[in-house]
């Protein structure tokens, strides 16, 4: 008897675990532990830490998404294999191969940032391919154009910083915690945005790569000239936020010309910041091109767009044993669509 393909996916590439079911009827489970009040004490992830947290708590997730869904017969498993921390990987794709092992069904090592770019299929009304995705997260600033599932070509991204990494750096310098970007964007809620006229970055250079650092020393150089008081502090941290927004807003609505493409989804953490949300939604109506945002909580890590990517993977997975594999660095442009690979 054919047996309805239920997918278990494991997230563990940095500072979140996660487990997710994914089946013909769509998600029929997440869960989602974050490690932030670990990593808070250091500014920033401590990859020991991380790995060993992972550890504790990938098991007692995988169960809770389990007895969530019913405890339905898992046909095949789909864990993060990189980019990310090796450490963490190795979490995620130990677990998967021992389990793989355990229920006796394949495993599939999949790219985390295609988990990102695939994630708004995970709402109710997704986008139609072909999409221009930008991918806004602590390690990643990517524009790219998706054609479908493994057709992405790579149309600009940062040169340095990623723009969640500028956040969090600039929070810093202004003495807020970490994760700095949602405590800078509430304090840039109080202040000024045309305080300081930061650089936007590239934005008067053809082409669709970012560079951020630049930003960076200008907001330390305004703090180091009087940002003190908290009003300075707000107009600082208004005034970056809206360099960013607006460089991010340029390059989009570039990309989206370029690519002749009709449809901009926004993914990653940074995703989440309510004066980019606002602005791009502004330019779409203006420009002409529909926009789509994952809900919050599937643009910052999570397990259910690798379910999801294992489940649209499926024919590649192949039964027996496995290596566990993690791979810090991956290019995005190696994947292939399943059907290609299946072949191969
Ligand atoms: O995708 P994500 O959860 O994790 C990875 O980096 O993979 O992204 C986290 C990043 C952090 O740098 C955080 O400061 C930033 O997203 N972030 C924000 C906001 N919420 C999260 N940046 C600006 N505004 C926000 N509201
Ligand atoms: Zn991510």
């Amino acid at each position: 008897m054919q047996r309805t393909p239920i997918i278990l996916g494991i997230e563990s590439s940095c500072d979140e675990t996660a487990a997710a079911l994914y089946g013909e009827a769509g998600l029929l489970a997440h869960a989602v532990h974050s490690q932030v009040a670990i990593h808070a004490d250091y500014g920033g992830v401590v990859p020991e830490l991380a790995s060993r947290d992972h550890i504790r708590k990938i098991a007692p997730l995988i169960e809770n998404v389990c007895a969530t869904a019913g405890h339905p017969t898992i046909t095949g498993i789909a864990y993060t294999r990189g980019p990310g921390l090796v450490g963490a990987l190795l979490v995620g794709a130990s677990v998967a191969a021992g389990y793989g092992m355990g229920l006796s069904v394949p495993v599939l090592g999949v790219h985390h940032m295609e988990g990102h770019l695939l994630s708004p299929l995970l709402e109710a009304e997704p986008p139609a391919f072909p999409y221009v995705a930008l991918l806004v997260s602590g390690g990643h600033t990517m524009l790219v154009a998706v054609e479908g599932v493994g057709r992405y070509r790579v149309l600009g991204e940062s040169l340095d910083d990623a723009v969640g990494e500028a956040f969090d750096k600039a929070a810093k310098m202004l003495g807020l915690g970490y994760p700095g970007g949602p405590a800078l964007s509430r304090l840039a809620a109080e202040g000024d945005p045309t305080a300081h006229a930061f650089p936007r970055p590239m934005c008067n250079r053809p082409g669709l790569d970012f560079s951020f650092s630049g930003l960076k020393t200008a907001v330390m150089l305004a703090i180091k000239s009087g940002g003190r008081t908290r009003a300075a502090q707000a107009d600082i941290a208004a005034s970056f936020q809206q360099a960013v927004v607006e460089t991010l807003v340029a390059k989009c609505a570039r990309a989206v010309r370029a690519a002749g493409m009709e449809r901009l989804v926004v993914a990653g953490g940074v995703g989440a910041n309510a004066s980019l949300r606002a602005a791009l939604a502004e330019r779409g109506r203006v420009d002409g091109f529909a926009l789509y945002f994952p809900r919050p909580a599937f643009c910052t890590d999570n397990a259910a767009m690798i379910a999801l990517t294992g489940y649209l993977r499926r024919t590649q997975m192949r039964p027996g044993i496995v290596p566990a594999e993690a791979v810090p660095r991956w290019s995005l442009e190696t994947l292939v669509p399943p059907a290609s690979a299946a072949a191969s």
